[in-house]
């Protein structure tokens, strides 16, 4: 029955977890506020506000779980990717904390991390599973063969479907991180009312920069067109006009769009690999619109489909808790010298 206790704190998230025999028993969260004023997340006030919260979100990690110090069997973090100086504050502590219990370490990848998620609550994927991840910083097609064997098989090749959401959000004028708020006015908008294009990349790759642009262009010419206009650019009144009047419809048709590059190529990788249960991971698995449209294209394709509760899609350390229990079964434990890293392979 190991018990183990895991900290996230890649990005903006301080997380504290405590899994015992693979069940989570606690998932504490302190969300940063600092940044919202900023209209992103400021890295030095990031890495700040974890030095605040890291003591008192893994006390009452260890309390709602009913559990000591002393019962820890490994202490399990996120080592990469991330924001380094996050990553530093979370990966110190764990390091201190596995010095002073004398209990191993254990390293996670933020990014496999996500897609074991999907092994929190049943019914649970039987292997090989595939997840398309997308978050605010990657947006994966994984091989999953094991817990602790997964692939790659398709990524994008610029940004990522969350920062899809959030730049949109941005030229829409709504504050960071705005992903959720599109998704909110998308559900009262009708998403075929504009055509944004939908890129042609090989293989399951992704590209979301050229919809970034054409929105951009879009917002410019106050709905007139989606390309650039040499000799036609709208007033900010004409724009910021055109965003009140419209603003659903908007949202629902970049939405409708962002969907339907992630599920064409979702498709075409379970149709080529023959793997029929497919999963989502990943801070926009909890878009409401993906979430439907998936579970629809599952049901049509007689997929097993598989999706984490809402508070296991974002930033949280029950997915490093549950890979961290994994790694302990196959006792794949980290040297106290590991370094976090910003960027890693798997
Ligand atoms: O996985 P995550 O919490 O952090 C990273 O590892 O990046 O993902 C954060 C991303 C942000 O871009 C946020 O806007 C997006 O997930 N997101 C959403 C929704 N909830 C979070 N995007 C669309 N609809 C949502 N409901
Ligand atoms: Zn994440």
């Amino acid at each position: 029955m190991p018990v183990i206790l895991a900290i996230e704190s890649s990005c903006d998230e301080t997380s504290a977890a405590v899994c015992v025999d693979g069940h989570i028993l606690s998932n504490e969260i302190a969300n940063q506020t600092v940044h919202e004023k900023y209209g992103g997340v400021v890295p030095e006030l990031a890495s700040r506000a974890h030095l605040q919260n890291i003591v008192p979100v893994v006390n009452v990690a260890l309390d709602t779980a009913g559990s000591t110090l002393k019962e820890i069997d490994a202490i399990a973090f996120t080592q990469a990717p991330g924001l380094i100086g996050s990553l530093l504050v979370g990966g110190q502590f764990a390091k201190s904390l596995s010095l002073a219990l004398g209990k191993p370490l254990i390293a996670v990848h933020h990014m496999q991390a996500h897609v074991l998620a999907n092994l929190i609550e049943n019914p649970k994927p039987s292997f090989p599973f595939l997840c398309l991840t997308v978050s605010g910083g990657h947006t994966q097609i994984v091989v999953c063969e094991s817990p602790t064997r997964m692939k790659i098989i398709g990524e994008t090749i610029d940004d990522a479907a969350g920062e899809a959401f959030d730049k949109t959000a941005k030229l829409l004028g709504l504050p960071y991180p705005g992903g959720p708020l599109v998704d909110q006015y998308a559900k009262s908008g009708n998403p075929d009312r504009y055509q944004f294009p939908e890129p042609k990349i090989d293989g399951y790759n992704f590209s979301f920069s050229g919809l970034k642009t054409s929105i951009l262009y879009f917002l410019q010419n106050a709905g007139h067109s989606l390309v650039y206009k040499e000799n036609f650019k709208a007033t900010d009144e004409e724009k910021k006009i055109f965003i009140e009047n419209n603003l659903p419809d908007i949202c629902a048709s970049v939405q409708n769009r962002i969907i339907t590059i992630l599920l064409h190529k979702l498709e075409k990788a379970a149709t080529d690999t023959g793997i029929n249960n497919i999963c989502l991971a990943g801070g926009v698995s909890a878009n409401s619109g993906l979430r439907q449209a998936f579970t629809e294209l599952g049901r049509r394709k007689n997929w097993h489909t598989f999706i984490p509760p809402f508070q296991y899609c974002t930033d949280n350390a029950g997915m490093i808790a549950i890979t961290g229990y994994y790694k302990f079964l196959e006792g794949q434990f980290a040297d106290l010298s590991i370094r976090s890293s910003a960027r890693a392979e798997w």
